[in-house]
């Protein structure tokens, strides 16, 4: 088991496949950046894959590819079956159980992967949702913060509304659910289209997500008075379709979620980190595509796994840095305390 030194359970990988993005959302990333520099410092499949089955081995249950965009690395599917054969204990090893200081009290005998999921801009999704569903991906989360096409434009800088919806569409009918759709509200950029999302997920019986705009933008451009509360947004949506509560407790989850009052289909999730952090609970650690573990979405230091990898360690020194690097996880981000510390990656390196 991985514990932090709070007595935090980390059980969520989250993997960066590439710092690349088609899209030019401008709470992520406006510009564009430069790609990492050479195509050597990113993992390979194989180094990711390697990486993946020792976490596995260390009791991570939810793998999470993310980006920038992770489909625009070639071969994706093919990365997607070899990390869902984790999902069978026959293929993780068993050679970390026995190592005492890997696993002091033998506490997991019969590791494996529980839930593969990805978060994608929907990006030749269409094509692709039955071909990663038959490679063994659980389910996709896409994102969506307008469903008006000039504003989808000013928001992503692309125009490809079309493209995204029937991202969705496909990722329903492959069976990759439930699908989820994350919005990023912003004021006075897409906080009127807020009842029309919603609408659109009772609609498409969809799970979506309101998340609020986090410092994480490659300008730092962030300002919290741009950030309209999961609070605002819950009411917005409860004074035309009335939401219940449908989990008390969330445990280590992002979101608060709501079904419809009146027992329509969908789901309304809350994302709501600035105004009611959750950090108490995070069971998250990241892995960037160059191979830095970041513990905290807002990190300022990183830890290079993948130098400790390529340099030959032993699967019992990989493990032994893995742990020093989750005991050294952050307490909680300091987005609302005033010697805020920015992250040292925009949020395109860290894929949300
Ligand atoms: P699932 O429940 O597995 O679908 O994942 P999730 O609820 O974490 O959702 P997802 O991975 O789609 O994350 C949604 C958004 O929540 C991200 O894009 C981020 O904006 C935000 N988020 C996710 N994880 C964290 C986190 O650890 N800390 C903070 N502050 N925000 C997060
Ligand atoms: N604040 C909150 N969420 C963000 N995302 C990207 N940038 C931000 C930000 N500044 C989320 C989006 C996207 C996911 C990859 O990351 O919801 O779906
Ligand atoms: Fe976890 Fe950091 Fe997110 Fe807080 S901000 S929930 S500590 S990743």
């Amino acid at each position: 088991m991985l514990t932090d030194s709070y007595g935090r359970q980390i059980r969520d990988l989250r993997i960066s496949l590439t710092d690349r993005c088609n899209f030019r959302c401008f709470y992520c990333l406006p510009d564009g950046e430069p790609p990492l520099a050479r195509k050597a410092t990113i993992l390979t499949f194989e180094e990711i894959v390697e990486i993946s089955e020792i976490f596995v081995a260390l009791g991570i249950e939810k793998i999470r590819l993310t980006g920038g965009e992770p489909l625009l690395r070639k071969d994706v599917e093919r990365l997607v079956e070899k990390i869902a054969r984790l999902k069978d204990p026959a293929n993780v090893s068993k050679e970390l159980l026995t190592e005492p200081e890997a696993n002091p009290k033998s506490e997991i005998r019969n590791p494996k992967l529980l839930d593969l999921a990805l978060t994608t801009n929907g990006h030749t999704l269409d094509r692709r949702a039955e071909a990663l569903k038959q490679a063994g991906l659980d389910r996709v989360t896409v994102s969506l913060d307008s469903l008006d096409p000039a504003n989808f434009r000013d928001l992503t800088g692309v125009d490809r509304l079309a493209e995204t919806l029937a991202a969705i569409a496909a990722a329903k009918r492959a069976g990759l659910e439930p699908v989820r759709v994350n919005a990023v509200v912003v004021r006075g950029r897409n906080d009127h289209e807020i009842v029309a999302l919603a609408r659109f997920a009772r609609e498409q019986a969809l799970a979506m997500r309101f998340i609020e705009y986090m410092p994480l933008d490659s300008k730092n451009e962030w300002d919290r008075k741009l950030v309209v509360s999961g609070r605002e947004i819950r009411q917005t949506i409860d004074a035309v379709f009335p939401l219940v509560l449908s989990e008390q407790t969330r445990g280590s989850a992002t979101a608060w979620k709501y079904a419809f009052a009146d027992g329509a289909p969908g789901e309304i999730g809350i994302i709501a980190p600035v105004t009611e952090m959750f950090c108490g609970a995070c069971s998250r650690i990241r892995l960037t595509a160059d191979g830095q573990l970041r513990t905290c979405l807002f990190s300022t230091r990183e830890h290079n796994l993948r130098d400790v990898l390529r340099g030959g360690a032993d699967r019992a020194e990989i493990v032994r840095f893995i742990r020093e690097a989750v005991n050294r996880k952050e307490p909680r981000h300091t987005i609302n305390d005033e010697q805020f510390a920015p992250a040292s990656r925009s949020m395109s390196f860290i894929g949300g």
